[in-house]
This record gives C-alpha cells, structure tokens and sequence, in this order.
C-alpha cells in the first residue's frame, strides 16, 4: 500500500489549513493582550523590528553591531515575559500553538515527511484501501465463540487463540512484543482478529502497517524498477522496516517466484534482527510453507514466530445459515 496520491494531495492542504488556523488563532490571542496590557503592542512592534535590525547588522548596512542587536532582543523578549506574567499570562500566550511540535504542522521536517503527516496518510490509506470499514466490524467485541461450541475441544482452542491476541494487543511494546503466525484454513477468523489487533494499537497510537502480502509485494515490484523511494506519491517501503508492527495477511496467496520470497525474507529479516514485530496469518499449512518459502525463510519464520492454529469450520458459511 503505498499513499494514494488523492490523499495525498488532501491531506496537503490539511496541513495549509492546520496552520493558518494556529497562526490566526495566535494572532487573535496576541490581540487580546494588546488590548489588556498597557505598552504591550508597542513593544510587540519594536521586538518585530529586531528581526531586520539583526540582518541588516549581519549584512553591514547599519551602524549597530549584530551582538548590540540580539542583546536587545533578549531583553525585549524578557521585558514582555515579565509584563505578560503580571498580568498573569504565561510568557508564551500568544505563540501560535500547533498540533505537532516537530514539523509546527507544515508536514515536513528538513524536507521529510513529518511522522505525525506519515500517520494520517496511513489512516487516509486504510479508509481508501477499505481497512477502515473492516476495523469497524472486525473488533475483539465481535469475535463470537459461540460458533465454535458444537467441538469442545475446537472451542478451547479458539478461547486460547482469542485470549492470547487480546492479550498480545493489550501489552504490546514494540521493544518486547514477539511475532505471531496465524495459521488455519479459510473463514476461521485470521483476518478478524488481525484486523482488531490492528484497530487496538492503532487506537493506543501505536504506528501499524497492514498490508495483504499480495500489495506488500506489489509495492516492491514498483520500486524495483528505477521508482526511487519517496518523493510525492510517498511510495516509501522504510515504513514496512520501521512500523511498530507489520501485519502480514494471507502470506502464500502471492504468485511465488525468487523476487517475492526474497522480498519476503528481506522484509522479515530486517525486522527480526531491529528486534519489531511482525504478525503473518496464512492459509498454508507447515509443508506448504517449507515448499514455497525454502528452508532459509521457514526456518525464521518457525524459529521466530509464536504458531496460533486456528480451528473449527468456515465461519462465511456458518453465517449464511444463521
Ligand atoms: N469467531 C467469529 N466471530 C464472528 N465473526 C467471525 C468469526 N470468525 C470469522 N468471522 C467472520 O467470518 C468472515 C471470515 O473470517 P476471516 O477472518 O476473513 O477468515 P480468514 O482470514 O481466516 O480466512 C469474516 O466476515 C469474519 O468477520
Ligand atoms: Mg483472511
Ligand atoms: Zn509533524
């Protein structure tokens, strides 16, 4: 999933306007204070005119030394901290104040994409990829046992499988979390729960991917060929490296050749030895996986990963004859 370009340019101008806000909002602000404090506004316009002063000292054009000029400065900014804390204000009551401290809401920080502007081009990715609606339905809340009860010894299992994600999304810590490997058959629940442990951590601010392998790959293909990462259309594949979790569903239903199962290996390895969690669910079972992925790929992926084996019968078709 790389970020839509419609989004893209929304979410832009988003940031146009986030900005103006703050600085209109300040502006009003520092007009509250001009009209409460005595002085204040000529002062606002002498400290202002340090900006100039300082260049014009810089560039030689006035007779006053750059030291003389900042040392005004300070004691400009002093002198109006001290009056706006006598009339109680804080010192910093009419600095704009913008959402993200890093990027002041510009969405960028040296000429990067801010995180904070990474995060609501994710979130605008889910709702357009149609995730969003998914994490809606597809909640802890909703996950029914109940369908399980016919098989007892299918229902401990799904009790087991339920309780341990829960309890996986409820203590996650990108230091610490270890990787999952869902595993079962088709409608057993795998995306459900999937989808829930992505909602959860997103909700607790956490920085999730959620990507079919199928559009993982695709993202990769894309790059390969001279597309350097980056630039506008944001197609940066640092973010399935770096996220805090990666949740990789339906690994296998790719096509699979050498580009996508070294692909594959790249992007578990590196996560592995930065020490972030990764969570796969797939329809394969053990010798399908070991024929598809060679042992260098199963090998991690059984040696690194917890196994969750989903059971009981197709959940889509127990729902139709409900
Ligand atoms: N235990 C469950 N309770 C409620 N709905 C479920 C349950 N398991 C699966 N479903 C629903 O059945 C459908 C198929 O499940 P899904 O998670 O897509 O299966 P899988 O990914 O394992 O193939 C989805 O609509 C899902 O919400
Ligand atoms: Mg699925
Ligand atoms: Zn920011």
């Amino acid at each position: 999933m790389s970020y839509n370009i419609e989004n893209f340019r929304r979410i832009r101008e988003e940031y146009k306007e986030k900005y103006k806000k703050a600085e209109a909002a300040a502006d009003v602000r520092r007009r509250e204070l001009w009209d409460r404090i005595e002085g204040l506004r000529e002062l606002d316009r002498v400290l202002s005119a340090t900006g100039p002063r300082l260049l014009n000292a810089v560039i030689g054009k006035s007779g006053e030394s750059f030291e003389k000029v900042k040392a005004d400065a300070e004691r400009l900014n002093h002198e109006r901290a001290i009056l706006l804390a006598t009339h109680g204000y804080p010192a910093d009551y009419s600095d704009p104040r913008y959402e993200c401290e890093k990027c002041h809401d510009s969405g960028y920080v040296d000429g990067e994409i801010c995180e904070c502007m990474k995060l609501r081009l994710r979130m605008a990715g889910y709702e357009s990829s149609g995730i969003a609606k998914l994490m809606g339905e597809q909640t802890f809340e909703s996950f029914r046992l109940d369908y399980y009860r016919t098989n007892q010894r299918s229902y401990e299992n799904m009790s087991y499988v339920l309780r341990t994600m829960r309890e996986y999304a409820e203590n996650f810590n990108p230091d610490k979390s270890g990787n999952l490997l869902l595993l079962g058959g088709t409608g057993l629940g795998k995306t459900h729960l999937s989808t829930a442990l992505a909602k959860t951590l997103i909700d607790n601010g956490y920085d999730v991917v959620y990507t079919g392998a199928i559009g993982m790959i695709a993202d990769f293909e894309k790059n390969r060929f001279g597309n350097s990462a980056g630039g506008e259309s944001g197609n940066d594949l640092d973010r399935y490296y770096g996220c805090d979790l990666l949740i990789i569903d339906d690994l296998g239903a790719e096509v699979s050749n050498q580009f996508t199962v070294s692909t594959i290996y790249s992007v578990l390895n590196n996560r592995i030895s930065l020490g972030l969690p990764t969570v796969i669910s797939t329809n394969l079972n053990q010798t399908e996986l070991n024929a598809r992925y060679w042992d260098r790929i199963t090998s991690r992926i059984l040696g690194e990963f917890r196994p969750l084996l989903f059971s009981g019968s197709d959940v889509r078709k127990l729902k139709l004859t409900e």
